[in-house]
């Protein structure tokens, strides 16, 4: 029998609403990005983002419904995002869910934001092949998973100070770019010189990753040479970023045997990376899955997806379940 799930992502800047059946077909995927709200404060304000949710929640679920064409009556399950992200925006998503729940006496289903990022490549392709070396880049973490199964990760690297996103946002604000970051970089740096400047690539050798220092190396560079082409900054700087993911990225593939390489996650979005990933692949003998730019990026598809998967596996969560800020990635 099938399942449609009615998933519901607010961690952070989006309030986002999907309808998918059996976690694999997208019935539909409503995204309602706060991004103009936030830009004029150059990052997104808690505060903000938290009321901004409680005004869009309702339409974004019911146009969520409405385009799958199912009604409350057709659905199987309602999940969440619990965390991690924004204890305030957290709190409206979850709450929506626990409501309908509540009211409909469907399963409430929490779902870890960061484990849905994953599940991305497998609402692409539900036959991937496993173990899968995923590259999670998103604005607050930076993550290299192995994945041996359902609910199966090993964690082998993660960033110690900026995630990669966070690094595109504030390098792109202290070049005048605006929020977010990555895309303003990524369209610029198409126009610049990739080896105009030689960045820093931090802890080569280690899986764990590093920003910060880049980041600063931009800002000491273009203090220094404040006539410099900015497209050349965005594409030099760029380049730093993708180098060091991707040399981890397949490491991490070459020692766990990892036959397929996945991007996850906002910064997954960057198409010098996405080449990149695919030429590394190619070379080495390995399949690239991309999932597409609007699955990478936070919606509540992913949720929907790994909520069932959840479900099948945990059972429904109690509805005394709360937001968790802090999530890390489970096991
Ligand atoms: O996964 P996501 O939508 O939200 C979080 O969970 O953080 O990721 C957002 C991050 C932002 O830092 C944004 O600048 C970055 O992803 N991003 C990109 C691109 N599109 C979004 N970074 C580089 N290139 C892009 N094209
Ligand atoms: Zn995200």
């Amino acid at each position: 029998m099938t399942m449609r799930i009615l998933g519901i992502e607010t961690s952070c800047d989006e309030t986002a609403a999907a309808v998918v059946e059996d976690g694999r077909r997208v019935l539909s995927s409503v995204v309602s990005s706060q991004i103009e709200l936030h830009a004029p404060y150059g990052g997104v304000v808690p505060e903000v983002a938290s009321r901004a949710h409680v005004e869009l929640i309702n339409p974004v679920i019911a146009d969520a419904l409405g385009e799958a064409g199912v009604e409350l009556a057709d659905l199987g399950a309602v999940a969440a995002c619990h965390g991690p992200g924004l204890a305030g925006a957290l709190l409206v998503g979850v709450s929506a869910a626990k409501a309908l729940a509540l009211v409909t006496g469907l399963p409430y289903v929490q779902v870890n934001h960061l484990e849905a990022h994953l599940y991305a490549g497998w609402l692409e392709d539900p036959d991937l092949e496993a173990p899968l070396a995923v590259l999670l880049a998103s604005g607050g973490h930076t993550l290299l998973v192995v994945i041996r199964g359902h609910g199966d990760y090993q964690v082998v690297g993660e960033t110690v100070d900026d995630a990669a996103g966070e690094a595109f946002d504030k390098v792109a604000r202290f070049l005048g770019l605006g929020y977010p970051g990555g895309p303003a970089i990524d369209q610029l740096a198409r126009t610049g010189r990739r080896d105009a400047i030689a960045f820093p690539r931090a802890m080569p050798g280690e899986p764990d990753f590093s920003f910060s220092g880049l980041k600063t190396a931009v800002v000491t560079f273009v203090r220094r040479e404040p006539g410099v082409a900015v497209a050349d900054v965005a594409a030099s700087f760029q380049e730093a970023v993708v180098d060091q993911v991707v040399g981890k990225l397949l490491a991490a593939a070459d020692e766990y045997d990892a036959p397929t390489l996945v991007l996850a996650g906002g910064v997954a979005a960057n198409s010098r990376l996405r080449e990149r990933v695919t030429e590394a692949a190619a070379a080495t003998g390995r399949r690239a899955f991309l999932p597409p730019p609007e699955l990478c990026t936070d919606n509540a598809a992913m949720i929907a997806a790994t909520a069932w998967w959840r479900l099948g596996a945990d059972g429904p969560t109690p509805l005394d379940g709360g937001a968790h800020p802090g999530l890390g990635l489970t096991r």
